[in-house]
């Protein structure tokens, strides 16, 4: 079994490229639930995503690179959903999958088990669900993380997070500049 040390260390590991991206800073100014920052939850969720896979002895049955990058660009959308101006984040629990797959793969070369199961991670609330194990793996790290941070006494006493730096932020001119 492993401790939780060594799980940290893997998702490090499998997952470094990833966690320094530079534009993975940008989850460092963003909420995500609760009083944790995207990039907090991401790496939770690859931690307990590693962790499920050990306790349920699924070892032989999944690729660990794949599920630690999958699980660590799950919500890679790279905006705050919180902040809804013009509308454009109303429907961000069923949109969010796909933004953050467009956007992981203008940075990293992905697979189709972290392709899908970036894509599928929001299921049920999205219907179609996860082809690999590695996806109902993320998609239940998710669920479970999500519910903690968000119940959280932290959330009622949250910082203000620094905005994200202008060379950062993604508009829709940069994106088409791009
Ligand atoms: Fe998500
Ligand atoms: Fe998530």
């Amino acid at each position: 079994m492993l401790a939780r040390q060594r799980i940290h260390e893997l998702v490090h590991e499998y997952g470094h490229d990833v966690l320094e991206h530079e534009r993975m800073r940008i989850e460092k100014h963003c909420y995500q639930h609760g009083a944790v920052t995207t990039f907090e939850h991401s790496v939770r969720v690859a931690c307990l995503a590693v962790y499920f896979a050990d306790r349920l002895h699924l070892w032989r049955f999944i690729d660990l690179r794949s599920l630690v990058r999958a699980a660590l660009l799950h919500d890679y959308f790279l905006y705050d959903w919180h902040y809804d101006g013009d509308g454009t984040h109303k429907l961000h629990g069923f949109t969010h999958p796909r933004r953050a797959l467009t956007n992981a793969l203008e940075d990293f070369d992905l697979n189709p088990v972290e392709r899908n199961s970036i894509l599928r991670h929001m299921f049920p609330l999205t219907p179609i669900p996860p082809r690999y194990i590695e996806g109902y793996l993320v998609t239940m790290a998710d669920k479970i993380s999500a519910t903690r941070e968000t119940f959280s006494m932290a959330r009622f006493s949250k910082p203000a997070l620094a905005p994200v730096p202008e060379r950062l932020v993604i508009t829709d001119s940069t994106k088409k500049a791009a």
